[in-house]
């Protein structure tokens, strides 16, 4: 539908978008990650492509191909997407976070197999830069967009992440409804904008969502 209208109206725009979990390894052979599948970031970045504009897709570990003829960039860390992305962003127009960032990592990461003992240990973690935040911080022209993905208080949550990272958009999502969330092919987002006014969705193919979110980042072109 919408591709049909207006076939070209990313055309000059670089989009950076964030997918996926991200994976904070313990020791050689163990991990903290979360449920992320990376379809939602995935998708943004090919409807970005199908619209003319330039994405670049920055991933935590999943199960997806590369999207064909889109510049992928592969992390494992929270720290090494942070990296990734502050190398990036002050190439780019709008930036678009849908990967599920680790909050913390351990501490410490063991180089060798921790050995089980007859005692209960203890994993201290630490927390991880938070990249949506930092960009906000200085954000020149660049749109923000962020997701909140939340099981409880969807709305002012989400409110409150608006203000805090000083975002363009949010898109909210409550992971614990069926159909929405981290390991399907649909989602069910409500879209905030600065002012706060609230768009509400009905479930819908994650290629839907993306092209309504770049429906929605339209409004802040040129401003
Ligand atoms: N985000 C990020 N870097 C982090 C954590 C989150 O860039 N270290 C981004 C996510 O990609 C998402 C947004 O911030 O676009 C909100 O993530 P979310 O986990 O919902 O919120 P948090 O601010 O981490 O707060 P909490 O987990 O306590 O709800
Ligand atoms: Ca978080």
């Amino acid at each position: 539908k919408y591709l049909l209208l207006d076939k070209n109206d990313y055309d000059g725009k670089t989009v950076l978008v964030t997918a996926g979990p991200t994976v904070e390894p313990i020791d050689p052979v163990r991990y903290i990650t979360n449920r992320s599948s990376g379809k939602m970031g995935f998708e943004i970045a090919k409807a970005v492509k199908s619209r003319g504009g330039r994405a670049i897709l920055v991933t935590g570990p999943t199960n997806l191909e590369d999207p064909i003829d889109i510049e992928t960039i592969h992390v494992n860390t929270a720290c090494e997407m942070y990296d990734a992305v502050m190398k990036l962003k002050d190439n780019i127009d709008i930036f678009i976070g849908a990967a599920a960032v680790a909050d913390y990592r351990p501490e410490r990461y063991e180089l060798n197999k921790i050995k089980k003992s007859d005692d209960n240990i203890e994993l201290k973690l630490i927390r991880n830069p938070d990249i949506l935040y930092e960009l906000g911080k200085n954000k020149g022209n660049i749109i923000l967009v962020g997701f909140a993905a939340e099981t409880e208080n969807l709305i002012e949550s989400a409110k409150e992440k608006i203000n805090k990272k000083n975002l363009d958009l949010i898109v909210a999502n409550d992971v614990s409804m069926e159909g929405a969330g981290f390991s399907g092919d649909t989602n069910i987002v409500n879209i905030i904008d600065k002012d706060l006014n609230i768009k509400e969705y009905p479930l819908m193919s994650k290629t839907d969502v993306a092209h309504t979110i770049l429906d929605e980042i339209k409004k802040y072109f040129n401003l």
